[in-house]
């Protein structure tokens, strides 16, 4: 890079909002230069997915977002749909497929993707330079003015794309929170989410037994609910279930788990009485319910009895545990294993249509850096996409 450039867009974060950006205001004509101070462009859209990255989702309404201002997202959602994205992914011959609920996921790797935005980006005559950070920046009359790693870059706009605080060894900074304050924007405070939890009382030997297994709960929190799997852990308790919900969830919260979704234990016993059962309960629930998580689940509820000995009361307690069981996490699993950061630069103060700045001229943010999270499944991809196409138009 010579040691003072110029150009018309600066774009902070070869991620995935930034590198969507960067492709629609190079096909506007527009020189764009996208920064990144890793090794690697996109490096979570490599990880994401468990390496195969669920891009979207067949359905993305703004309920599947979180945010102060809930409004904020509605916009560039139904300018950018996830059927704009599908079509890009096909027009690039990415194999797909739809794993459940609407989630789409590549058939070989997380890579097709990244390689899909990187040609992009070459198609529209957009630079990408990674080892790359930036010092400072500066505003002059005519935009600003960038000291990076190697010289000075002047550019008209500067989209800031660094994404959220999860996964720091995969490059995640605070740096867009830090260029926004010194703008005189107002950041929200920040959480790490979609993310496991941990505990410190007497179940986390229990979870810990039970390590590695899996089953379908419906969770509640805050009066959100989720019918997905739950993962035992060492540490807790993770899997779909616990990371959707760890999106309504704050410290002191108690979690609210079925076991049994839409069944009736109280039924199935009343059932099962009636028809002479004599099975050990254990036996009995193990046709519904993982054998090894019976086993420890009616250990610690004392209720392990014959069928047909069952009172009113032990079937009481069944239900209790089994469709009401109340866990409070000690905490969660933090950035080091989050997939998103909760909160961030307050939408209040950013345009909906063009996602610059209402207090700097040229000055834009997209992407994770913004508090708008998504649900787990796609969302947050889609809100890279649709966001970083909106700004793609204007920066
Ligand atoms: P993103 O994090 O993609 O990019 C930010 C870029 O900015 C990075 O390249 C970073 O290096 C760079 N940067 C940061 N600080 C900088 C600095 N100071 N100077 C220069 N560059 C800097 N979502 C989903 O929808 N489906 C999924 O399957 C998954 N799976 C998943 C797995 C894992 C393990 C994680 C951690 C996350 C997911 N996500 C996900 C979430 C998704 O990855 C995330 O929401 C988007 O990548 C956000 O896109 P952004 O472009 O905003 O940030």
């Amino acid at each position: 890079m010579a040691k003072s450039l110029k150009t018309d867009v600066v774009v902070v974060g070869a991620g995935a909002a930034g590198l969507m950006c960067a492709a629609q205001a190079g096909y506007r004509g527009r020189s764009v230069l996208v920064l990144d101070h890793a090794n690697k462009p996109g490096k979570k859209i490599l990880m994401s997915g468990g390496g195969r990255c669920n891009f979207t989702n067949l359905v993305v309404e703004p309920r599947h977002y979180l945010s102060a201002n809930p409004h904020f997202c509605k916009s560039a959602l139904a300018r950018y749909k996830p059927q704009d994205f599908i079509e890009l992914v096909e027009r690039h011959g990415v194999p797909y497929h739809e794993k459940t609920k609407g989630q789409l996921f590549c058939d070989n790797k997380a890579s097709d993707i990244l390689n899909l935005l990187l040609t992009e980006c070459e198609w529209a005559g957009a630079t990408v330079k990674v080892n790359c950070g930036i010092d400072s920046v500066k505003k002059t009359g005519e935009g600003f003015v960038l000291q990076t790693a190697e010289g000075e870059v002047q550019c008209a706009s500067l989209v800031v794309a660094t994404g959220g605080l999860s996964i720091p060894t995969l490059g995640a900074t605070g740096w867009g929170f830090q260029i926004a304050e010194q703008f005189g924007h107002h950041c929200l405070p920040r959480w790490a989410s979609l993310v496991p939890f941990t505990f410190s009382d007497r179940w986390q030997p229990v979870f810990a037994e039970l390590s590695g297994l899996s089953v379908d709960v419906q969770v509640t929190c805050n009066g959100t609910r989720f019918h997905d799997p739950l993962l035992f852990t060492h540490r807790g308790l993770s899997g779909p279930a616990m990371l959707q919900i760890s999106n309504y969830w704050q410290l002191g919260d108690a979690l609210t788990l079925d076991f049994l979704p839409g069944q009736s234990v109280e039924a199935l016993i009343k059932d099962w009485q009636q028809a002479g059962v004599k099975a050990e309960l254990k036996n009995q629930l193990a046709s519904l319910l993982p054998k090894r998580f019976v086993q420890q689940w009616l250990d610690h509820t004392g209720v392990n009895k014959p069928v047909h000995q069952l009172t009113v009361s032990d079937v009481e307690s069944l239900a209790d545990a089994l469709h009401r069981f109340q866990v409070t996490p000690s905490g969660t699993e933090g950035y080091r294993t989050a997939e998103v950061t909760l909160g961030g630069i307050d939408t209040r103060e950013v345009s909906s249509k063009t996602f610059e700045s209402n207090k700097v001229q040229g000055l834009y943010f997209i992407g994770e850096v913004l508090d708008v999270t998504g649900w787990l499944g796609g969302y947050n991809f889609q809100w890279a996409w649709a966001s970083g196409f909106c700004a793609g138009q204007f920066a």
